[in-house]
């Protein structure tokens, strides 16, 4: 794909997808499959290049990783992981990154993890802390502690009993994986129910481990222990389900049909956040996965606050659709959009400006005065800054309105590279 490209407004969109595996769910049964003794099987892993780096990740650690078609084979060496002579890669993956830190502090040895511009600006202190205290030591650039990352694992860790300060899976998430290497059982206290994609692929593995919900939040403790080798099915990935619900209620002609993705409450926040907007949408819930239907909507202006959208990943598709929406939606507690692949908190109001709406901040919140359709949308141009949601955001926005030139699209491969073929087959 061409590092600038044209994105055309279309006529009509119709049709059925299935988007790719989630993201966090392809990260974790890549780790825990590494972690097993033996062999696990990865049905529906994620094609982009983020789970392609986790999968190259636990090569150098030892695992074997075999692709038969859609099915990836990992099997984990008996005698355990062991720390790389080679930096490990982590390319522009947060996930990656945050929760190899936890695997690998358990790893006797010297790890070092890079990353591409975009993750070498993210801030590592949040993992290096808890990690620290468990007894493995973080270092990186600066206060925030940015990669590349030098860390010196050990064995055991400490069992400690930690406050996640910030809503994030990956923090949550680093220490339970560490923890599978404590001395003792380790809990992990969240305010905000994030993603709970460890715990429960932990519990399938057959880890000690028991998640308690407290109020709003929850608290999780894991027991040292190897996961036992499974069958993983990945569903589809909610937060690349979103940006095809926001296409097809902002277009003036659209059926979009997504089958079968995660159905986890935290991951399907943005459905209930575009039903409250009065969105066309139809959802069937079956288990645990989730199919829906988005059709041509009116949408109006709504107040969203970062706890119902838990890691915000939806909020630049959300941001797309405020923007078509009637009256002035407030974005609350979005400070987290910063930390992200690229600033998306100041990345949301320059996609919206760029649209033709009025678009302002008041401290973490932001601020949407929506055009009340779609079909007002100016045309535009935008610098992906390597982070691959504003690629697909502003492409829904395009496709949508009035068209737009994406300067680094490229990027939509760190989780998607179909996703302009998927579009595609809409038309
Ligand atoms: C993820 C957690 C989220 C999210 C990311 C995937 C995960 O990050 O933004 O895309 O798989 O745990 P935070 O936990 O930092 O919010």
């Amino acid at each position: 794909m061409n590092d600038v490209i044209r994105v055309n407004a279309v006529e009509s969109l119709r049709g059925s997808l299935h988007v790719p595996g989630d993201k966090s769910g392809s990260h974790r049964a890549l780790m825990l499959s590494a972690l097993a003794i033996g062999e696990s099987t990865i049905e529906g892993l994620s094609a982009g290049r983020d789970v392609a780096a986790t999968g190259r990740i636990i090569e150098q650690l030892g695992a074997r990783r075999s692709v038969h078609g859609s099915l990836t084979s990992v099997v984990g060496p008996e005698e355990g992981l062991r720390a790389s002579k080679e930096p490990l890669d982590c390319g522009n993956s947060g996930t990656t990154m945050r929760l190899l830190a936890g695997l690998v502090s358990a790893l006797p040895g010297r790890h070092i993890l890079v990353g591409d511009e975009s993750l070498s600006t993210r801030p590592m202190d949040r993992i290096a802390t808890p990690l620290e205290l468990m007894g493995s030591s973080v270092t990186g650039h600066g206060l925030r502690v940015m990669a590349p990352l030098q860390i010196l694992g050990k064995r055991p860790l400490n069992a400690i009993s930690y406050h996640v300060p910030m809503a994030s899976a990956q923090v949550k998430s680093a220490i339970l994986l560490a923890g599978l290497g404590a001395a003792g059982p380790t809990s992990v206290h969240e305010d905000v129910r994030t993603r709970s994609t460890t715990e429960d692929m932990l519990q399938r593995s057959g880890a000690d481990i028991v998640s308690k919900d407290e109020g709003v939040g929850r608290r999780v403790t894991v027991r040292p222990g190897r996961p036992n080798p499974q069958s993983w099915s990945v569903p589809g990935d909610p937060s690349q389900a979103a940006f095809f619900a926001v296409l097809g209620c902002i277009h003036p002609d659209a059926d979009i049909e997504i089958v079968d993705i995660d159905a986890s409450e935290e991951r399907c926040g943005f459905l209930r956040v575009l039903q409250r907007m009065g969105a066309d949408l139809t959802v069937r819930a079956s288990g645990a996965t989730t199919s829906f239907v988005a059709r041509s909507s009116t949408l109006l202006a709504v107040e969203i606050s970062a706890d119902e959208i838990p890691s915000v990943d939806e909020v630049p598709a959300l941001t797309v659709a405020a923007a078509a929406a009637s009256g002035t939606s407030a974005f609350r507690h979005m400070g987290e959009l910063r930390l992200k692949e690229s600033d998306r908190f100041e990345g949301a109001l320059v996609l919206a400006t760029s649209l033709g709406c009025r678009a302002w901040a008041d401290g973490d919140d932001f601020f949407v005065e929506g055009l009340g359709s779609a079909e007002r949308f100016s045309e535009f141009t935008i610098h992906a800054q390597l982070d691959h949601r504003m690629v697909m955001a502003s492409a829904v926005a395009a496709i949508a309105g009035a068209g737009c030139t994406i300067d680094g699209a490229q990027t939509v491969a760190s989780s998607y590279p179909l996703f302009f073929e998927d579009v595609s087959s809409l038309q």
